[in-house]
């Protein structure tokens, strides 16, 4: 699995070129990016600046010697990678296993191209049958957001961490929500779900994928485009 993350990771980071603003995703194959970009930086003077989509990702982009920028310091981003909990054959997406939903769809929102990087385990038919749909909320809103999820068939269970509700970036809660069966419609669910008070985002990401490295156990990558 980490050989798999590791192998999309760094094929991503080879992609980039040298003058690009690059959206920096969230979790444990993005890591192997960041990892690879500060390599090409050492070692062929690679110039970018990343965005990143998460404390997280910041801190280890600093740990990296990445040079960053802001959102209020881009217009545009040229190349965002990041990875996903699921995605399926029209690159649609689960993602917010890692709880960053937000900024990731904020920032992939302004890419001019997005990179996803997974392992083949999240390659899927259809979304939701292998991975609980995140789903951000409020705090104070949380019980309204959790009725009205029920209403739209899906099964929400909020995220702890150390026995207490987990706790976003944005101050914010995640609701993991199963649909029994997968999701059918994820178009019309992220519209569904953008539609309640209180909800943040989801972690359905619909058309935003471009360009998807799946990693394998020996170091290579398979690259498909849409
Ligand atoms: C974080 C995310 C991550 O991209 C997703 O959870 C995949 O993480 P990993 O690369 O660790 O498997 O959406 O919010």
């Amino acid at each position: 699995m980490t050989a798999q993350k590791k192998s999309a990771g760094r094929a991503a980071a080879d992609l980039v070129t040298t003058g690009q603003t690059v959206g920096l995703g969230t979790g444990s194959t993005v890591f192997f990016t960041l990892e690879r970009l500060a390599e090409r930086i050492a070692e062929e003077g690679l110039s970018v600046r990343g965005v990143p989509t998460s404390i997280d990702t910041e801190t280890k982009a600093k740990g990296f010697g990445i040079p960053l920028a802001t959102l209020g310091e881009v217009d545009s981003i040229d190349v965002t990678i990041d990875g996903a909990d699921e995605i399926d054959g029209a690159f649609q997406m689960i993602k917010g296993g890692g709880g960053a939903l937000l900024r990731e769809k904020v920032v992939a929102s302004i890419s001019s191209q997005v990179i996803t990087v997974v392992g083949p385990d999240k390659v899927v038919a259809t979304l939701g049958t292998t991975f609980d749909l995140p789903v951000e909320v409020v705090p104070f809103a949380r019980a309204v957001c959790e009725r009205r999820i029920r209403a739209l068939g899906g099964e929400p269970r909020v995220r702890e961490k150390d026995g207490a509700p987990f706790v976003t970036d944005n101050s914010a809660q995640i609701l993991d929500v199963h649909f029994p069966g997968g999701i059918a419609d994820a178009p019309a669910l992220e519209r569904a779900l953008d539609e309640i008070p209180g909800v943040v985002e989801s972690g359905l990401f619909i058309g935003l994928s471009h360009v998807l490295v799946i990693g394998n156990d020996s170091g290579e990558a398979e690259t498909r485009r849409k």
